[in-house]
């Protein structure tokens, strides 16, 4: 890592959905609305901070003072997010990235009705778990990510801050996406639990900007 651009801490914010594409009109995303990004960029350059907003396909207008780079598919978003890695102090990573791409994009479209066929498969193929692959090469850097859970996601959402090398893991349920509000707990690797319950994404985006790496737990 090269020095901080005048003393500043530089950011790296990924935000919004993936799109897999099927075909020229239609493809795999999510309910995301980058909210959730689009505020700790904000926040982070409210602070003072020198940020890149990694955004997939989403309405939202980029922040004051926020450098972005827009992407659509998650090997476009790992693309970049591996140039922006290289440059920044600390990782926020927002975006809902889909798990799976189709294997196939069809050039033109994908006219499954008229062989009169009442039922189609799509295969699908994993996309990379882009925050683990950035991760190996983590050193000081602080990464905050995120899981969206169902039901008691504690465990889970714990396993992914070990597997994924995170030092803060921000649990939410499937109801944060596109929402304005949203109840969170933020885990620390060290063992740190802290609940917002409730609050604007704004309000937990300044929280997040404000975190440090903690120490590895005993
Ligand atoms: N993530 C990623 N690459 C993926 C999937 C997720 O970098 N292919 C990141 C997300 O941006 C988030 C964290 O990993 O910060 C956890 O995302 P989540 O979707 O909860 O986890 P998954 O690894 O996809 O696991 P699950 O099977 O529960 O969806």
């Amino acid at each position: 890592m090269s020095p901080r651009r005048g003393g500043r801490r530089r950011g790296g914010v990924t935000a919004g959905p993936t799109r897999e594409r099927i075909d020229p009109v239609r493809y795999l995303s999510n309910d995301s609305s980058g909210t959730m990004g689009c505020a700790i960029a904000e926040a982070a350059a409210a602070r003072g901070d020198d940020v890149t907003l990694i955004a997939g396909p989403v309405s939202l207008p980029t922040p004051k003072g926020v450098r972005r780079v827009d992407i659509e598919s998650a090997r476009e978003l790992q693309a970049a997010l591996r140039e922006a890695f290289r440059e920044c102090d600390a990782l926020f990573m927002a975006a809902a990235v889909c798990d799976f791409r189709p294997r196939r994009r069809f050039r033109g479209k994908w006219r499954k009705k008229e062989a009169g066929q009442e039922r189609a498969s799509l295969e699908l193929v994993s996309n990379p778990d882009i925050l683990s692959s950035v991760t190996r090469r983590k050193g000081d850097r602080l990464v905050v990510g995120f899981a969206v859970e169902t039901g008691d996601g504690l465990r889970r959402a714990m396993n992914k801050l070990e597997k994924k090398r995170m030092d803060y893991v921000v649990l939410n349920g499937p109801s944060a996406l596109n929402a304005s509000k949203t109840s969170v707990t933020i885990l620390g690797k060290d063992g740190s639990q802290r609940r917002l319950t409730d609050r604007t994404k704004r309000a937990v985006a300044k929280v997040l900007v404000g975190l440090s790496a903690p120490h590895e737990a005993r």
